[in-house]
Order: C-alpha cells, then sequence, then structure tokens
C-alpha cells in the first residue's frame, strides 16, 4: 500500500509540497513504493514552532502527573499498534523484523519509565542558614524543543526525546529524517491520538538544509529553547554552533567508532557473538555499531578465524525472514557505505564474505536469504590488519564494515580505544575484574559493556557520548530531565525581617586550643 504523508502541523497533515517531494522505496524491494512524501521549507518549521511554543505555557499547566498519564496511554497505543509499527518500519528501512519488533519495545519501555515520573519530578527542600527561612528546588519545563533525528531508529531514538521533553511541560517540534518518513508519520499518529494537548506536537518532513534554515530563524524569533539532535558529527557540530550563538546547549547524539577490546583471557566464542551483533547488527547502521575490534596478539588468530566464519556463515537478506541483517536503509546510505570501501589499504586483510560491495547477481553472496537484485543489500567486510594512522581507524563508517586490530599490553589497547576521538560506547571482553575496572576508568566513552555487545543500551540508562561522539548530554533515564528540565531556586522567608544571607547568620564557638591528655 502506498502512501502519501506530510508534515502534521496543527494537527492536520499539511497541503502542498514546498520543500519539493520525495519517493520512499522500501529498500529490500526497490520496486515497491512505500510513501511519496510531501516536504515542507523552512516556513514550515518556523509556523510548527510558533504554534508549539504558543501551546507550551498552557502544557506545562496540565499537572505532571496527568501528562503522565498521556505518556502512559501513548505506551499502550504503542503496544496495541506494535505489529503494524514493526512491519512497516522493516519495510521503510529494511531493519530485520526481529530487530524492529525490539524497537518498538524500546519506545514502550520509554513510555514506561516515564508514565511514573509524572508523579515524581522532584524537587528538594533544602534547609537554610538562618532560622524561619526555607529552601527549594523546582524542575521547571525548558520551553519548546526542536528534536531533528535520525532514520536509523525511527521510532525508538526519538522516543528518547519526545517522551521526556513533553511529560516535563515541554512543547515538541519534531524532524524526523525525510528517509524514513512513513514510521516517523505512524509514530507521530499514535502520539496525536495519545492525549497530549493540541499544539503540545507538531511534526516536519523537511531535508537538511530547510530544517536548519527554519531552526535559524526559530532561533532567531525566540521560538525554540532546546535543540536535539541525533546525527552526524558534521551536522551536529554547525547544530552546536548555531545553538551557542543563543546560549542554548543542545543535547547532541552523534556518531562513534565504538572499540571493542578482546583480552587474552576472554572467552572467545561470547566475544565472536558480540562482536557479530555489535558489527552487523542493523548492518552496522547503528551509533552504537563496532567499529574496530581491538584483539590481543596471543589471541589475535583465533579470534579471527572464528569471526571471520561467523560473519561468512550468517544469513544475510531478506529482514523478513531470520536474518543477521538486511538491506541498506536507502540509496544515500549504500554510496556512502561503497565510498568508505575505498579506505581499505593494501596492508589489511579482507574476509567475511565471498564479495566486498554491493551483493549482486554479478558480486554474489553464497548463502543469501533471497534475490539480492530486488534490494540494497552489502556484503559483510572483516578488515584486519587495522593500524592508528588508517583512515578506517579514524572513520565512521555506518556500514557493515568491522576493522580488526591487535595489541600487546592493555594500555597499548585502551590507547587504540581511544585514539580516533569519538566516545560513545565501547566493550571489553575478560575474566578479569581489575582490567574491566581500568578500562572503565580509562575509556573516554559515555558508555561501556563487560562481555557483551557495544550496541543494544538499555531504555534507562544514561545514553550518550563525549568528544566527536557528543557535548556530554545524556538522553534516557531520570539523566535526560536535567536536559528538558531546568533548576529553579526558591527560597522563603517568615521570620518578618531581613535576615541577609551570609551576614545574619548564627555561629557556634569551638575551642580550637582543647587538647587531649598527652597530646
Ligand atoms: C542509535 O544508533 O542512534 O543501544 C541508537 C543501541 C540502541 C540505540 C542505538 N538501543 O544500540
Amino acid at each position: 500500500m502506498m502512501r502519501i504523508v506530510a508534515s502534521i502541523v496543527g494537527g492536520s497533515p499539511k497541503e502542498g509540497a514546498p520543500g519539493g517531494s520525495a519517493t520512499i522505496r522500501n529498500p529490500a524491494n526497490l520496486d515497491e513504493v512505500v510513501a511519496e512524501v510531501r516536504l515542507g521549507d523552512a516556513a514550515t518549521f518556523v509556523d510548527a514552532c510558533g504554534r508549539a511554543k504558543a501551546a507550551q505555557p498552557g502544557w506545562a499547566r496540565v499537572p505532571a502527573p496527568v501528562r503522565g498519564r498521556a505518556v502512559q496511554q501513548l505506551g499502550r497505543l504503542v503496544e496495541a499498534n506494535a505489529e503494524a509499527l514493526a512491519q512497516l518500519l522493516t519495510r521503510e528501512i529494511g531493519k530485520p523484523i526481529r530487530e524492529a519488533r525490539g524497537e518498538v519495545q524500546e519506545v514502550v519501555d520509554t513510555c514506561n519509565f516515564f508514565l511514573g515520573e509524572g508523579r515524581r519530578l522532584y524537587g528538594q527542600t533544602v534547609p537554610s542558614e538562618m532560622a524561619d527561612k526555607q529552601l527549594f528546588t523546582f524542575r521547571v519545563p525548558v520551553g519548546t524543543a526542536a528534536i531533528v533525528t535520525a532514520g536509523n531508529f525511527p521510532a525508538a531514538v526519538p522516543s528518547w526525546y519526545i517522551v521526556p521533553a513533553l511529560l516535563c511541560g515541554n512543547t515538541v517540534v519534531w524532524k524526523p529524517a525525510e528517509y524514513a518518513a512513513t514510521t516517523a508519520t505512524a509514530f507521530a499518529e499514535l502520539i496525536l491520538h495519545a492525549g497530549f494537548a493540541g499544539g503540545a506536537f507538531q511534526m516536519v518532513l523537511a531535508d537538511g538544509a530547510q530544517t536548519f534554515a527554519g531552526l535559524q530563524e526559530a532561533l532567531d524569533a525566540g521560538l525554540v529553547d532546546k535543540v536535539g539532535f541525533t546525527g552526524s558529527t558534521a551536522v551536529g557540530e554547525r547544530i552546536g554552533e548555531l545553538c551557542g550563538r543563543h546560549l542554548q546547549s543542545p543535547c547532541l547524539e552523534l556518531g562513534g567508532k565504538n572499540p571493542l577490546v578482546v583480552m587474552p583471557d576472554a572467552d572467545l566464542d561470547l566475544a565472536v557473538e558480540g562482536a557479530l551483533f555489535s558489527g552487523f547488527g542493523t548492518a552496522g547502521q547503528r551509533c552504537t555499531s563496532l567499529g574496530t575490534a581491538i584483539v590481543h596478539r596471543d589471541v589475535h588468530d583465533g579470534f579471527l578465524e572464528r569471526f571471520t566464519k561467523a560473519v561468512v556463515d550468517s544469513p544475510i537478506g531478506d529482514p523478513t525472514q531470520d536474518v543477521l541483517y538486511g538491506p541498506m536503509i536507502s540509496e544515500r546510505f549504500c554510496d556512502r557505505f561503497e565510498g568508505w570501501l575505498e579506505l581499505i589499504r593494501d596492508h589489511h586483510v579482507v574476509g567475511g564474505s565471498t564479495g566486498t560491495g554491493r551483493i549482486t547477481p554479478a558480486n554474489p553472496r553464497a548463502g543469501f536469504v533471497g534475490d539480492p537484485s530486488m534490494g540494497l543489500y552489502c556484503h559483510p567486510t572483516v578488515v584486519d590488519g587495522v593500524r592508528p594512522d588508517d583512515d578506517l581507524y579514524r572513520t565512521e563508517t555506518f556500514g557493515p564494515i568491522v576493522g580488526v586490530a591487535s595489541f600487546d599490553t592493555f594500555d597499548e589497547a585502551l590507547d587504540l580505544a581511544n585514539g580516533h576521538g569519538y566516545g560513545l560506547s565501547s566493550s571489553i571482553y575478560t575474566r578479569d575484574p581489575l582490567h574491566v575496572f581500568r578500562f572503565r576508568e580509562g575509556i573516554s566513552a559515555g558508555m561501556v559493556s563487560v562481555n557483551n555487545s557495544t550496541s543494544g543500551a538499555e531504555a534507562h540508562l544514561p545514553f550518550g557520548g563525549n568528544g566527536r561522539s557528543g557535548n556530554g548530554s545524556r538522553q534516557s533515564g531520570m539523566w535526560v530531565l536535567d536536559q528538558f528540565t531546568r533548576w529553579q531556586a526558591m527560597n522563603w522567608d517568615y521570620s518578618g525581617r531581613l535576615q541577609k544571607a551570609q551576614m545574619d547568620t548564627a555561629d557556634v564557638t569551638a575551642d580550637p586550643g582543647f587538647r587531649l591528655d598527652g597530646a
């Protein structure tokens, strides 16, 4: 079934396509059109921000437990529509159906966490240094949030922003990825049916340039108070600059070159299993995907042999089947991935499949599930011999490619795990607690897995990175509340006098010269 999707501003789909139109095809079957997208432009974005800004004070006045009830209803609606949403997600971006169901579950988990937060959103009562005076803290919504997200997680990652932002009393303008606009529209419809106040949620479909222009205008006009962005480091830097000029600090969730360290005492089969899912789940198109496996020289050959065999033997193809991964998200992801294969150099040893690049009848993959000529499929690629001066070591390669490097000492492993400058996720396989905690202490990444995949974070732990992966902002769990609220401090003096802090405080006296006998 082909749909037409458009921005949803003021509660209804926008007529016309001032930003042009685009066709979304099923990346596993390019003959199938999933949707025609009517794109908005900068003015659409500004209009949506204006409406969200106007709705914000009213939404903030709705008691937080009632806002939590809307979050609860959203969770129940997503659950009731889970299979339809997962199927759509698989058709639109080619994510294997099992992973797509997991992604929808992540939205439900996020709602389940935040529905109760409406009954907490705790502030504190704090003692004053003076009698008859009391201090308090309150969480105050930031205002209107503009949320710009990528399409590799077209429902879960947006929910990490949208759900807590609304719960905290903000209103939201969401700009999803144009290439995942159908899933976004379905999710937006569920949000609009969950009971959030009219105007609290707007969705704009637009390309990157129009969005940036619209964001700039909306910030200048004072219509946006917080920006959330998940996407590339290059775009994140531009958004950070723009927000900085308005004295705003955005929530930035950017790229990764996530290391997986294999120590000599590791359970190698477990490490291989973890590397396989980290590297090739979602066809390597997660910001948490494995970049480089960093393997101790003593176990390097054993690891590489088992890992390569596991990659060679894995089913790849039709995402409606039980496969390791399906097609690339869209043409643009596929083309970019082929470009990154050019980072492979003569000193590298390539394995993992019966070819590299696009899987086609002329460049087949042994054991492929389905017909590769129908979609945008790429061979899995394992590149051994990665060194710190390689471009491949430093470049985020969003796709099914994993580098393998080797090391002799723990410090070398840590240098390799940090040296690229990204700091999102990381993993170590070892049985030694000393190495676990030294790794945790030394790694720059915001997330550390022990004997587990670099990807697949649970929905209620802080998610985010440092360095080239982000500005230190964190999503998820109670930590994201600091993105969508600001602390307000209140003091109340009921003494009936002006008691001046630091000056009118009582003191206690000690006898500093006192000594015990014999001291
Ligand atoms: C992303 O790729 O932007 O931890 C997010 C994970 C997923 C989220 C990935 N839960 O791999």
